[in-house]
């Protein structure tokens, strides 16, 4: 079996879209939220996913904030991390132990719009085609290598009717990439 760990901080939709996913040898094991607001959690108890609720203002550094969750990582014998909202940046204890085995979404066609409000931004552009990529993560914001993308065209669409669109693209995009990256 293959071990999934899905990082995330709010809402959790694609959390939900990946638990959902129907996989040969894929087991989504653990949720790491760093927000303990975050519906996401919610989200985790439905499905029965166990979840490490961390705090960054509980520990010294960012350091030592990556240690602790790489260590529940390691007893989870967790292989590959997706992340889906998570809005810290990964360093480099995380990036180290998981090298090439750390996957974003993210809500615009890289490398434009990179950010938090990649939607909003290309909105406000007036840009025509919409798109999310999926991207491998390193030490920079959604610069990794790029593993897949899906765009679509507009005309005079709602900026939320371009939401929903997104992240309907979103939920099967993230599921198609986790199975041909991983499943065998
Ligand atoms: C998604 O749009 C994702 O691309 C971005 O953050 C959003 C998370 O949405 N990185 P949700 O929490 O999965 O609903």
């Amino acid at each position: 079996m293959v071990n999934l760990c899905v990082f995330a901080s709010g809402n959790g939709s694609n959390f939900e879209a990946i638990a959902n996913g129907q996989y040969r040898n894929i087991n989504v094991k653990l949720l790491v939220c760093d927000n303990p607001n975050a519906y996401v959690i919610k989200r985790a108890s439905k499905f029965n996913i166990p979840c490490l609720i961390v705090n960054m203002k509980d520990f010294s550094s960012k350091k030592a904030y990556e240690e602790y969750i790489l260590s529940h990582l390691l007893e989870y014998k967790i292989d590959y991390i997706c992340l889906a909202g998570y809005m810290k940046i990964i360093s480099n204890v995380l990036l180290k132990a998981y090298e090439n085995k750390i996957i974003n979404i993210h809500p615009s066609l890289l490398p434009s719009f990179k950010g938090a409000h990649g939607i909003l931004d290309a909105y406000n552009y007036g840009v025509k085609v919409f798109g999310v990529t999926v991207h491998y993560v390193d030490n920079g914001v959604d610069t990794g290598k790029i593993i897949d993308q899906e765009a679509f065209h507009i005309d005079d669409e709602t900026l939320e009717e371009v939401e929903e669109k997104i992240h309907d693209i979103e939920h099967k995009l993230y599921v198609k990439v986790i199975k041909k990256l991983w499943e065998v």
